[in-house]
């Protein structure tokens, strides 16, 4: 009898493992979002309108417009355009030297994040990504706070943006990096 139990709850046990095996194996199919602002995960989910692009980095978190803008300077025109038509330019300024808001070149200025990312992550377009959809931490690393952009995120700013709007802002960004060391996102 006793036997008997021991197997059923060892066998019961084992279909829990395997359950649980199944569902890591979805959930690391995808790329894990988490907050920049607490770290909580950032629940941005594929929609039908999304472009191949979008939805190839929501799978990877890989973002493929970084390596064409970085070679093509007439596609990243696209990306500058997110940025100029939403008001990023504001804060960032029109060559993204830093006005009210750290430089986005990175080749120098006034304040102590002029010249290297605020958020260490940033040299992942994952990072970026993060900051730019979800917000910066509150209060900023900077002092200052980096509003809410992606349109499935509480409280985004204006109409929000779409992942393939932030990925092409993203990729430009990249394009007008003047910093030192080593381009990670290239690799
Ligand atoms: C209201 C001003 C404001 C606007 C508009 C704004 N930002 Fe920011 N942004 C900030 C501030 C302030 C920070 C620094 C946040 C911190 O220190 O935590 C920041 C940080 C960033 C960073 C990270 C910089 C670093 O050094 O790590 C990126 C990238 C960025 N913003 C991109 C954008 C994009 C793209 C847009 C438009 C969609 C945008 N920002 C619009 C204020 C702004």
């Amino acid at each position: 009898m006793l036997g008997n139990k021991v197997l059923r709850s060892t066998l019961f046990v084992g279909m829990l493992a395997l359950a649980g095996l199944t569902l890591s194996f979805e959930a690391s199919a995808a790329c894990q979002l988490v907050s920049s602002n607490g770290g909580k995960p950032l629940n941005i989910k594929p929609v039908d309108s999304d472009t191949p692009q979008a939805k190839e980095f929501l799978e990877t978190c890989n973002n493929p417009y970084t390596k064409i803008y970085v070679k093509d300077p007439e596609a990243a025109k696209a990306g500058r355009k997110v940025m100029t038509l939403n008001g990023c330019t504001g804060c960032h300024g029109g060559k993204l030297e830093g006005v009210m808001a750290p430089s986005l070149r990175k080749d120098g200025g006034q304040g102590a994040f002029d010249t290297k990312w605020a958020y260490e992550k940033h040299n992942t377009d994952k990072g970026l990504f993060e900051t730019i959809a979800g917000g910066g931490a509150n209060p900023g690393v900077s002092s200052a706070v980096m509003p809410t952009w992606h349109n499935q995120v509480e409280g985004h700013a204006g109409d929000g943006l779409t992942t393939d709007e932030i990925l092409k802002a993203i990729a430009y960004i990249r394009t007008q990096y003047h910093g030192d060391g080593e381009k990670v996102w290239l690799k």
